[in-house]
């Protein structure tokens, strides 16, 4: 089930921290983190589904939006705190755009990066989501 999840938030005077802790705040074990950052206005990541992987992305600074659609339904999420992150099981299709700007998505995946993990084609997608 796709997810909003909240992160531990430790208070301090100093600055806040949060955390991420896989099989803990997360329902995976982490294999890869990556980040997307410099993105100019107007673009768009993602469009994709990943057969075998599951990820949690952060918006760990400014804001922009996940578009969803699981094979049966659309969902729009907006991602703007650093203390709470989107889980997404694998067979889900997502779209980031709207990205503020200086904004960073911090993604962790249950998996390496793997080219035949990815559908890119939407109608392939719907086919095979079923
Ligand atoms: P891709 O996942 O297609 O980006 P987007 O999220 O916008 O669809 O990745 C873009 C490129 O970066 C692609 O050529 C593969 C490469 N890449 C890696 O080498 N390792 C990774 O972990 C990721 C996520 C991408």
């Amino acid at each position: 089930m796709i997810k909003l999840i909240d992160l531990p938030k430790i208070l301090d005077d100093r600055g806040n921290l949060s955390v991420i802790e896989e099989m803990t705040n997360i329902p995976f074990k982490i294999h890869r983190v990556y980040w997307i950052y410099d993105v100019p206005g107007g673009e768009f990541r993602g469009s994709h589904a990943l057969r075998e992987t599951e990820e949690f992305i952060v918006a760990v600074s400014g804001s922009f939006d996940i578009n969803l659609h699981t094979g049966k339904e659309e969902r729009k999420i907006s991602l703007n705190r650093s203390y709470f992150g989107l889980y997404i099981p694998k067979m889900t299709w997502r779209m980031l755009d709207n990205f503020s700007t200086n904004s960073l998505a911090l993604i962790v995946a249950s998996k390496g990066f793997n080219e035949d993990d990815y559908i890119r084609d939407f109608e392939t997608f719907i086919n095979q989501a079923g």
